[in-house]
């Protein structure tokens, strides 16, 4: 029996939600026969459809070519210069929109700022010189670390417009995972904020960089944001105040004139194995994709105040808070802190004052404020709503009927957005002005995205039957390679179902062609929409001295989605104990960040393997899940290990 005949669907759902008339009269896309279309030519002829796209965006020199495939490596938009920082500011400016508002960032204390794109492009400006004058050259891939403060929109585009890829490290990682990242790059300089707001409390984000940067020898410079005005120390000569080198700089920086091949940024997301895979993007496809999705996937207008709740250290608020929405010239949101401080009405409260248009969120988001009952959101005015958005994780239809009901009002329309670090936009997702929603469900491929779902051979599935989500076309945003490894890239997503772009995610096409995304098929866990692999946290957990094995596995979490559950055998000597068990999770947190922490460590002797001494995972899953054990057993080599298991401490 192949992988994909086991995948099964057993979900029905047949609630049905065509998009609000009231919404659809003032769309960018409002009837199904346009989607289809549009869909229609970009799949038949994607070098015309992605041509005239790039048309609108400026180009310093133009591309000869739109695409180069030599599988597995794409090329788009060949020879063409452009600046995607220029696109996202100079672009609005020269339209005559400088003095629209960029930015409107509001703070955890409460703490606010907003910035004009006129006043965003000079402070870009500001920071691409101070990153200049400390010696940055165009590839030099430059760390940044920081909290969900305007400067991090700031260095990022900083970086855009000096050609400089930028490495941005989510700031609930730990010391340890920014070495591994920072050592892996090979940054020279990091920059980062002293602290960071969250729930009332401060990230020690200077201090993780100091312990980590004691085994990172490339770096020389750390470039420090006063935020919170906690105490840190300071390393003089590598160490500078932001406010003292940026602010004194001059905001005029010309942009550098970048191939369209240019790497942009890298991001670190999990995979398999225990390393961290750096994803690379580069410049023209990225920012044309990434541009034209946000356009019709969120509806943007001139008016909107545009509202992503991710942080920008994950690949959503790269492309959804800064790359996409600025270049369409919005009033892009941003929120520092928690969405339960003070209080759960937070988010709410935030939309009742700035008048949010669209909000993005996560489900696990979702789901917390399920939790915490309707009267709360009922408290507020959110008539300035008029788009919401789902991403990270299959939206359960349960939580989408209140996202629906309870903070659209039933006006509007959902955008459940199906993709992945490495395609860098959206590649599944309702259009809100054409595409009849169902709770739970992604729907169609836009524009120029040609997927399937199939079994290992690649033979396409019928409707209804799960199997696995590929896509058989290249797209201008898709990832260039993993950084410093592009064997492990061919790999990991070119060569499981030979010629197509192998996703990891099961799902399943219902017969009116909408797309059900099902979870992952590998050893990834989905954690409140954070990427996790298992082999990550099981090689944190060896590296503690008193484990000799471990093995991690994903179990069904009620507000996170997915939850960690690691199975623990102690080297000879150790005795399991409450107090080892708050070890490893402390031990867990300093490796790779507290989002990694198991829900469950169970410990034993030694863990269940096949003759062949294979970690019998689906067993774990199952105990884990269900405290019993009833699947197959029969290629399990000692069944003792299983009723020990079975026996011990639950966390
Ligand atoms: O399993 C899919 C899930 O998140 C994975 C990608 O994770 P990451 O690279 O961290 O990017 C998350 C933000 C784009 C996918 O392989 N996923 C993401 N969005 C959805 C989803 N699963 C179902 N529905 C979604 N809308």
């Amino acid at each position: 029996m192949t992988e994909s005949q086991t995948i099964q669907s057993s979900m029905v759902e047949t609630r049905k939600f065509p998009p609000p008339a009231r919404f659809a009269s003032q769309a960018h896309i409002n009837s199904p026969a346009e989607y289809q279309r549009m869909h229609r030519l970009s799949i038949d002829d994607p070098e015309g459809y992605w041509r005239e796209t790039a048309k609108s965006f400026v180009w310093f020199e133009p591309f000869t070519r739109v695409l180069k495939w030599d599988p597995p490596h794409a090329q788009w938009f060949v020879g063409g210069k452009t600046n995607v920082a220029y696109n996202c500011l100079d672009v609005q400016i020269d339209r005559g929109h400088g003095e629209r508002t960029a930015i409107t960032w509001e703070g955890e204390p409460g703490d606010g700022v907003t910035l004009t794109y006129r006043q965003l492009r000079d402070r870009v400006g500001q920071c691409a010189n101070a990153l200049k004058s400390l010696g940055v050259k165009k590839g030099d891939i430059v760390t940044l670390y920081m909290p969900m403060v305007p400067e991090l929109m700031i260095a990022m585009l900083a970086c855009a417009r000096i050609g400089a890829p930028h490495s941005i490290i989510f700031g609930g990682f730990s010391a340890t995972a920014i070495a591994d990242r920072v050592n892996d790059a090979k940054s020279r300089i990091i920059v980062t904020a002293d602290g960071g707001w969250r729930r009332g409390s401060v990230v020690p984000l200077k201090q993780n960089v100091d312990e980590a940067v004691k085994s990172c020898p490339t770096v020389q410079h750390v470039l420090v944001l006063k935020r919170c005005e906690n105490e840190i120390a300071w390393t003089s000569g590598r160490d500078h105040w932001w406010h003292e080198l940026v602010d004194s700089q001059p905001a005029a920086c010309p942009p550098e004139r970048c191939d369209s091949e240019d790497l942009l940024f890298i991001l670190y997301t999990s995979g398999t194995t225990g390393k961290p895979k750096g994803i690379m993007h580069t410049t023209g496809g990225y920012m044309v994709y990434t541009a034209h999705s946000a356009k019709y996937i969120f509806d943007l207008k001139p008016d909107d105040v545009y509202w992503c709740t991710a942080d920008i250290g994950w690949v959503t608020g790269h492309s959804y808070i800064t790359y996409g929405p600025l270049q369409n010239g919005v009033n892009v949101f941003m929120y520092e802190g928690a969405p339960n401080h003070p209080d759960w009405g937070r988010f709410w409260d935030i939309v009742q004052r700035h008048r949010v248009t669209i909000f993005y969120t996560a489900p696990t988001a979702i789901r917390s404020f399920m939790r915490q009952g309707d009267a709360i959101p009922a408290k507020y005015d959110m008539s300035s709503l008029r788009l919401l958005g789902s991403v990270g994780e299959p939206i359960n239809p349960e939580a989408w009927m209140w996202y629906h009901t309870r903070i659209g009002g039933e006006r509007c329309p959902i955008v459940d957005t199906w993709w992945q670090t490495e395609t860098g936009g959206a590649m599944i997702s309702p259009l809100p002005g054409c595409t009849t929603l169902k709770p739970g469900c992604a729907t169609k491929p836009f524009f120029g995205v040609d997927v399937a779902v199939v079994d290992q051979s690649g033979k396409e599935q019928p409707a209804n039957t799960g199997g696995f989500l590929v896509i058989r076309k290249p797209w201008p945003a898709m990832l260039r390679g993993i950084y410093g490894d592009m064997e492990r890239y061919r790999n990991q997503y070119w060569t499981q179902v030979p010629g197509f772009y192998f996703t990891a995610d099961a799902c399943r096409r219902d017969e009116d062609g909408n797309f059900w995304l099902m979870g992952r098929v590998d050893d990834v866990i989905n954690i409140s929409g954070h990427r996790i692999g298992t082999a990550e946290v099981e090689s944190a957990l060896v590296s503690h001295p008193a484990v000799a094995e471990a093995a991690v596995v994903g179990v069904p979490h009620e507000i996170k989605g997915q939850a960690l559950a690691a199975f623990v055998a102690l080297k000879r000597g150790q005795t399991a104990s409450d107090d080892l068990k708050k070890a490893l999770l402390d031990h867990v947190t300093k490796e790779i960040g507290a989002i990694a922490r198991p829900e469950q460590i169970r410990f034993s002797e030694a863990l269940p393997k096949t003759r062949s001494g294979k970690i019998m995972r689906r067993l774990l899953k199952e105990l884990a899940s269900t405290g019993e054990v009833k699947g197959d057993t029969t290629t399990l080599e000692d069944f003792g290990v299983i009723a020990s298991l079975r026996e011990s401490d639950e966390g």
